[in-house]
């Protein structure tokens, strides 16, 4: 059994004394909870592909404290600069060009010439970033392809022992994954909807390029099925049958086997916080499917509509 702890000074510093010895420690930022390595340690960041079974040419993100620690490890554009400062610390991921001097493991980025960065905002990945120092290069802390983990026994679940530390910061506030901007060009492209809405985004630096679902080359990570549950998953569903599991949202009735709902008001964030908790509960092996009713698509919704259209998607 892997150990979790709360997250007080002497966690954070054994956290901190495990990264550095090449261990990984999953800690929880405003989104999902990640699954960290020293982002210069060769070895420990081949150990997250590993442990994830990830493939090789998917990139992971680096985490820093802010712009300044980013600085020795990408090269800032003005779209770059213009969403840090708007946005950082908080679940936004900028893909720039790689500082060819940066010392990090060529792992991380997949060999492509851009990385990802992000300053998360939740307090105990600070802390953790304040203690070691060095960016931590962290994937969210679930097997691939699978549902990503917003409490600390979602990744004890799914990785176990597999992690050498959980720290316990309680579920995540946002509960989705950072939105990711290609921002390394004149015109930022959205690669991943996620916790900062287009609109915010757009606000600052005006239209964002989409991305072509197939453009493995710009956005590796974009595979169609993801974050799937065991259950196959039914859209836009108004009515579920009987032996179905219903992930509701709004004023609708319960119904199917058993039902939970992301925000009964309608409130966009508040499904956020629940949708990856809910998708869990609700693949249980007594029901058929999982029938999800419809989300809006504004603001956070074009976010919740991605992850779930991926938990829909034919298995590959
Ligand atoms: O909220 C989050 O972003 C969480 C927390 C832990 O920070 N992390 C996360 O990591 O979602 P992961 O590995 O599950 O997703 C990272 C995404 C992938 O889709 C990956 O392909 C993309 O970022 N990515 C990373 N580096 C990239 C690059 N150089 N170019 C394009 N996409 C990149
Ligand atoms: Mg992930």
């Amino acid at each position: 059994m892997v150990r979790i702890l709360a997250p007080d000074r002497r966690a954070i510093q054994e956290a901190a004394g495990i990264l550095g010895a090449g261990g990984l420690v999953a800690f929880p930022t405003e989104t999902v909870y990640g699954l960290g390595a020293i982002a210069t340690n060769d070895r420990a960041v081949s150990r997250i592909f590993t442990v994830k079974q990830r493939p090789l040419h998917n990139p992971l993100i680096l985490h820093v404290l802010d712009r300044a620690a980013a600085n020795p490890l990408v090269v800032w554009t003005e779209p770059a600069s213009a969403l840090a400062d708007a946005f950082w610390p908080g679940p936004l991921t900028l893909v720039v060009t790689r500082e060819p001097s940066a010392p990090i493991s060529p792992l991380v980025t997949s060999g492509l010439p851009t990385v990802a960065v992000r300053a998360p905002a939740a307090p105990t990945a600070r802390r953790l970033l304040e203690e070691t120092l060095l960016p931590l290069a962290a994937p969210s802390a679930n097997p691939s392809g699978r549902v990503s983990p917003t409490t600390a026994a979602h990744v004890a679940d799914g990785l176990d022992d597999a992690v050498d530390l959980i720290l316990d910061g309680g579920p995540c506030s946002v509960g989705v994954e950072s939105t990711v901007v290609d921002v390394s060009g004149e015109q930022p492209v959205l690669l991943r909807p996620g916790g900062v809405a287009r609109g915010e985004l757009e606000a600052v630096v005006g239209p964002l390029a989409a991305v072509g679902r197939d453009d493995t080359v710009r956005s590796p990570g974009q595979l169609a099925s993801h974050y799937a549950p065991r259950r196959p998953v039914r859209l836009d569903a108004g009515d579920p049958a009987p032996d179905e599991a219903f992930l509701a949202f709004g004023d609708v009735p319960a119904g199917g086997a058993v039902s939970s709902n992301l925000s009964p008001s309608g409130d966009l964030e508040e499904a956020a916080r629940n949708l990856f908790a809910m998708l869990r509960e609700l693949d249980r092996d007594d029901v058929r499917a999982i029938a999800v009713a419809p989300i809006p698509r504004d603001g956070l919704g074009e976010a919740l509509n991605d992850r779930l259209a991926r938990a829909a998607a034919e298995r590959g």
